[in-house]
């Protein structure tokens, strides 16, 4: 709380209202009291300045291409830590001891396996579903084999099913991998890592033994950090609105996955590989250019832009450097990285993207890497997912727990039709 206060005056009457103050960021204008001192309604669709709630664990400063997890900068953590780690971190208030992140990597490792009901979900879809439909579907029925944690008051429930979604999403989404091209699952193996784990039920086969590679699992445990959380998105706040009904936490996870399918959020690290595959070679990007700056034209750059980063997206910086690196290390040239580093460098010199502030966004690199790897281009989201989910989980447990929390019910600006009586059939 500040001692600052914001006056509002709407005609002849006037409403001071609290100036509310974080640790870092924006103040915000408390006004919890408009509506029932005034009768009114503030009116922000896209909640682009609406704080929808108070939170320890993720800063972001747009303006500064600043990312913080509990106070850690994102480049610090993308070098030093890993998603474990990470994981850790966002779930609890700081970085654990080496006794703490092995008891927890412990706990995570002994929840990998799926019910093996569940193994059979998938054989109800199409192989050619899409996984982030598998996603939905099997992250949603998690709820049917788990009732002995789905009492949201207890912290033991909240922190096991926690546990359980953390755990089983490689699982998920590695088996949703294994069914799209017909091959057998691969069970989980703990003497891997966690990220170790992912890599062979997605590229192991029974017929033979798969060897991590360091490189790829190191690569892909920072793509994980860097997706792991990110304030108040899209996902994050469908997750915080489905779980403030008192909805189970499989249910809420199920519906971020469902949010950040979309191509404006998470589905746009699939939309920008595929963009960059279209454009093909060097001379056809400003013809896209053009297209992206015609408002008339829907065509968007993929991975461009942002509605908080008015700067560089820390996390694509470190991304590119990512990729550089995987290039090097495994000796790979890709023509699609090439024509990424040229796009960007054209886009950020054009006068359109300085103005409107368009910078790459974590989705422009990853799809390059991830591609690289071995996954298509339909399994990124899903890994976006997997990642998120640690946000996710930690958000809503953040949420479940504060005290003072009510379910979220926005209201709106009526434009319809008055009252008015029924017409019957004759006299329309
Ligand atoms: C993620 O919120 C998060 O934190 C999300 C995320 C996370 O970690 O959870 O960071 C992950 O979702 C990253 C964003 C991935 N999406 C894309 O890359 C899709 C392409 N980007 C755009 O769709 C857009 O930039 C958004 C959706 C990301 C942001 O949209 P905003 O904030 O609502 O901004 P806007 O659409 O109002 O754009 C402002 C202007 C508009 O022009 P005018 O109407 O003012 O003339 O910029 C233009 C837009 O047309 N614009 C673009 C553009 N993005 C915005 N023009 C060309 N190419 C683009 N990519």
């Amino acid at each position: 709380m500040t001692d600052k206060q914001a006056k509002l005056e709407i005609g002849t009457d006037s409403l001071d209202l609290p100036v509310l103050q974080g640790s870092c960021g924006p103040d915000v204008v408390d006004i919890r009291k408009l509506y029932g001192s005034t009768g009114k309604f503030t009116f922000d669709p896209g909640y682009k300045s609406t704080a929808s709630c108070e939170s320890a664990l993720t800063f972001i400063d747009g303006e500064e291409g600043v990312l913080l997890h509990r106070g850690y900068p994102i480049g610090q953590l993308a070098e030093n830590s890993s998603f474990m780690e990470t994981a850790y971190l966002l779930l609890n208030n700081d970085l654990p001891s080496q006794g703490e992140l092995d008891d927890f990597t412990y706990t995570i490792s002994r929840h990998t396996m799926l019910h093996e009901q569940l193994m059979q979900f998938y054989r109800g879809f199409r192989r050619d579903a899409h996984p982030m439909a598998i996603m939905c579907g099997v992250v949603g029925a998690l709820s049917a084999f788990y009732h002995d944690s789905t009492d949201i008051s207890d912290p033991d429930h909240r922190k096991i099913s926690s546990h359980r979604l953390i755990a089983k999403m490689p699982t998920i989404a590695a088996a949703a991998y294994k069914y799209s091209i017909g091959q057998p699952f691969v069970y989980p193996d703990n003497s891997l890592s966690y990220t170790g784990n992912f890599l062979r039920m997605t590229f192991g086969v029974p017929a033979e033994p798969y060897e991590v590679n360091p490189v790829v699992e190191k690569a892909l445990d920072r793509i994980f950090i860097l997706h792991a959380d990110h304030e108040q998105n899209a996902s994050t706040s469908t997750v915080r609105l489905a779980g403030s009904s008192g909805a189970n936490p499989f249910a809420c996870i199920a519906a971020g996955i469902a949010c950040l399918w979309g191509p404006a959020h998470g589905g746009a690290n699939e939309a920008a590989l595929n963009m960059l595959k279209e454009i093909g070679t060097p001379d056809r990007i400003p013809h896209y250019i053009e297209r992206a700056k015609d408002r008339n034209d829907p065509f968007r750059l993929m991975g461009f832009g942002h509605r908080v980063y008015k700067n560089y997206d820390p996390r694509a910086a470190v991304m590119q450097k990512t990729v550089r690196e995987v290039f090097d290390s495994l000796g790979v040239k890709d023509p699609v990285f090439e024509t990424a580093l040229q796009l960007e460098e054209i886009a950020l010199n054009d006068d359109y993207f300085r103005e409107k502030k368009l910078f790459p966004n974590v989705d422009f690199y990853s799809g390059i890497i991830l591609s690289a790897i071995g996954f298509p281009t339909t399994m990124f989201t899903a890994l976006f997912a997997l990642a998120r989910t640690v946000g996710w989980v930690a958000q809503w447990n953040e949420m479940i727990s504060d005290p003072g929390q009510v379910i979220g019910r926005p209201r709106q600006l009526y434009t319809g039709p008055t009252e008015r009586d029924y017409l019957s059939m004759d006299k329309r």
